[in-house]
């Protein structure tokens, strides 16, 4: 049974997505990876930083009274600024907002982490990471999307990897204690190469949710990442 306190050894977080659970049983999905998982990954969606619309700021209060499980709340939103310290406010672990919504993502990481929450920044697809090398002492977690943002289900692109090595080599040079989240596509056939590159969270929808026993799924996540990171 996870306690969900901090480790001392760096192990890995395995954070499922509910966006691939059963959204009229919300508060039954998370607790079925409860005890298995470390996060459970929340992702917010506005209908106009990505096309699709899913759930907001009353689901992750409403969900935040459920269950103790720390939240990983994914921002897929236009103005960042405007809405995510609301989701630090409402006890979310942690925040990620996208570099490509941001104009200033160290004001933004400073607010969240003032609220009380860890601060991530995400990169999408077919944004380059280096120009946000040089942020990551400002963050907890760096979250590289392994799909274009938008839906779940996608096909893992594991050219995305070079970004994890490119955060993972800043990571130990600097000696910062930043994570290094992968998310879209992550499954049996993926989690290893994206370990091994450097990841040590691992966001998983449909691997996770699909599986006829949700906390076994994480639990075989969790060693096959463990066994390939290389930190
Ligand atoms: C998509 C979301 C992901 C999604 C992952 O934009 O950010 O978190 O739920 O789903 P899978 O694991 O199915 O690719
Ligand atoms: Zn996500």
């Amino acid at each position: 049974m996870r306690s969900y306190t901090a480790s001392v050894t760096p192990s890995p977080i395995i954070a499922p997505s509910i966006l691939a659970s059963d959204f009229s049983r919300l508060a039954e999905e998370v607790h079925a990876i409860e005890g298995a998982a470390d996060w459970a990954h929340v992702d917010v969606m506005d209908n106009h930083f990505v096309p699709n619309l899913t759930i907001g700021l009353p689901v992750v209060q409403s969900l935040r009274k459920a269950t103790k499980i720390p939240f990983d709340v994914h921002l897929m939103i236009n103005d960042p600024a405007r809405w995510a310290p609301a989701y630090a406010e409402a006890g979310a672990y942690n925040v990620t907002f996208h570099a490509e919504a941001c104009d200033d993502p160290v004001a933004l990481a400073k607010t969240l982490r003032a609220a009380g929450a860890k601060a991530g920044l995400a990169i999408d697809r077919d944004t380059p990471v280096e120009p946000y090398l040089e942020l990551l002492p400002y963050l907890d977690t760096v979250l590289i999307m392994t799909i274009k943002a938008g839906f779940g289900g996608q096909k893992f692109l594991p050219e995305m990897l070079d970004k994890v090595r490119d955060v993972r080599r800043r990571v130990e040079v600097g000696g910062l204690e930043v994570r290094i989240e992968v998310d879209g596509g992550i499954a049996a056939d993926t989690i290893e190469q994206a370990a091994e590159a450097g990841a040590d969270a691992f966001v998983a929808g449909t691997a996770v949710y699909g599986a006829a026993d949700p906390a076994e799924a994480v639990r075989k996540l969790r060693a096959q990442a463990a066994k390939h990171m290389g930190i």
